[in-house]
């Protein structure tokens, strides 16, 4: 029944979350011909996405607006609609609780709110970054009680599918990157796979929700551990006096076998620095002690010390102290071109260089307000020859495009660069100092 809905796209669509990840999803589903009901809590959030007004770069105002008019898209607080929805994607936050262990109360609460209205012939997907074991320990207890009637498999379907999109990738995105599902059963998968493959091109199937979820883990913890390598590389580079970017560009000319990664002032991201200690956490209920995951988290944090280094360097070499010195951020967000700022290391950067003294201001074009540790809010300063020949040094955190290099170095006295970002910048190079 469910099926034959799914292929006809009449099957009633939901989406649990509409942030990062929800919301895309949403706009997928629904351009795919599917009716589609967003539920968030967040009544400021739901209020907005009614006047067509989106909060995620991804998603613009524009591709939203005739869909919400048309009513192809609704949206709504309201968790009694889940009674008439055949199919829901669960895409709640999955951030890290107390020491750094996994906060599964968004996934509980919106699982909770699923069980109420479930139904046979329902499938539940959940989205959410998660440990190994969540969907079958987790979510399906919850679902499926012993005084149920209704079972997983035969009358309702729960299945894994990570998000794996990158904000901001124009090359890649939803519908274009393969999706790993694992259902509960293969009934289960088989359905999740046929839901999946109305909107996006290619779905690749695992024997399990816990592959799945190891899947994005592996992803993720991938990135991470190969970021603390290259960032210790840099570190090691710099005691010998070697250019570490030079070197990955020429280990980069390798065909086979090499992949670059590239240092920085430290992991930023809602993913990278908080999904591997899902994976160390579940690890040590295993009596296993995740030590790739610690030594790269330990390397990577410690990167902004270590920009710090720099910045007081490169004031040392104009006989500045880093005490009253006045510093220039340019790029807050936590990559090149998007707008994000959540676990930026440049936050990290910025309360050590207060802590020592200093005066900053920051010009982000993608982050116009910020505030640190939601104490004082800061402004995003127009980026002008004034401003930049008044600071004593200028750090570049984020490489953002829209940034002209070579006029920053021709105007500034001092630049430390994090990223290469003025690896063509012809003249005033003696003025740079890279990670
Ligand atoms: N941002 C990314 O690039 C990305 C990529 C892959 C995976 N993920 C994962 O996807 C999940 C969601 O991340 P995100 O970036 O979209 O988060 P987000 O914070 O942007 O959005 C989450 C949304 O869920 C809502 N919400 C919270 N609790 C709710 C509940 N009980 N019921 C309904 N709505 C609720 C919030 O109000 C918010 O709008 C996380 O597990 C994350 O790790 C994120
Ligand atoms: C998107 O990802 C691909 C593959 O990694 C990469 O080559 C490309 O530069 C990325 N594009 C953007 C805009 O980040
Ligand atoms: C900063 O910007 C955000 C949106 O990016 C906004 O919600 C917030 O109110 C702003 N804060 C101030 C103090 O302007
Ligand atoms: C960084 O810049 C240097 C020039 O200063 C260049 O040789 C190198 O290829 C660049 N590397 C990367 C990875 O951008």
């Amino acid at each position: 029944m469910i099926l034959e809905k799914i292929e006809t796209r009449t099957a009633r669509a939901g989406v649990i979350g509409l942030g990062y990840v929800g919301l895309p999803l949403t706009v997928a589903i629904a351009s795919a011909g599917f009716r589609v009901t967003g539920i968030d809590i967040c009544s400021e959030k739901i209020a907005r996405l009614k006047q067509s007004i989106s909060d995620i770069p991804d998603v613009t105002n524009a591709v939203l607006a005739p869909l919400i008019t048309s009513g192809q898209i609704q949206v709504t607080t309201d968790f009694s609609v889940l009674r008439e929805l055949d199919t829901v994607n669960i895409c709640v936050p999955t951030p890290l609780g107390e020491n750094r262990t996994p906060d599964m109360r968004f996934i509980i609460a919106a699982v909770q709110q699923v069980a109420q209205y479930l139904h046979p012939e329902q499938l539940i997907i959940l989205e959410s970054t998660t440990y190994p074991g969540t969907t079958e320990e987790v979510v399906l207890p919850e679902l499926n009680t012993p005084s149920s009637t209704i079972q997983v498999g035969r009358d309702f379907y729960l299945a894994y599918s990570p998000e794996r999109i990158e904000p901001g990738n124009s090359t890649y995105f939803m519908t274009n990157t393969p999706k790993i599902i694992g259902g509960v059963t293969p009934q289960c998968t088989h359905i999740a796979k046929t839901f999946y493959a109305q909107f996006i091109s290619k779905t690749h199937t695992v024997s399990s929700p816990r592959t799945a979820e190891m899947v994005k883990l592996l992803e993720n913890t991938f990135r991470s551990v190969n970021i603390g390598l290259i960032n210790e590389v840099a570190l090691i580079c710099d005691r010998m006096d070697l250019d570490v970017w030079e070197i990955i560009d020429a280990a980069a000319t390798k065909p086979f076998g090499f992949m670059p990664f590239y240092p920085g002032p430290g992991l930023g991201g809602h993913c990278i620095p908080i999904d591997p200690h899902y994976l160390s956490w579940k690890a040590q209920m295993y009596q296993y002690h995740a030590r790739f995951i610690e030594l790269a988290t330990e390397i990577n944090n410690e990167m902004p010390k270590y920009v710090l280094d720099k910045i007081i360097h490169a004031l040392n070499l104009q006989r500045k102290p880093l005490n009253g010195a006045k510093l220039l951020i340019l790029g807050v967000a936590y990559k090149k071109d998007i707008g994000d700022i959540r676990e930026s290391p440049a936050l990290e950067v910025i309360r050590l260089i207060l802590d020592k003294k200093a005066e900053f201001l920051y010009h982000d074009p993608y982050i116009k307000n910020l505030s640190l540790d939601e104490r004082e809010t800061y402004y995003s300063e127009p980026l002008t020859v004034d401003l930049v020949e008044s600071v004593d040094c200028v750090v570049i955190l984020t490489d953002h495009g829209a940034i002209d290099y070579d006029w920053l170095v021709e105007h500034a006295q001092r630049v430390v660069d994090t990223r290469n970002a003025t690896r063509s910048v012809k003249k005033g190079q003696e003025k740079i100092t890279k990670i």
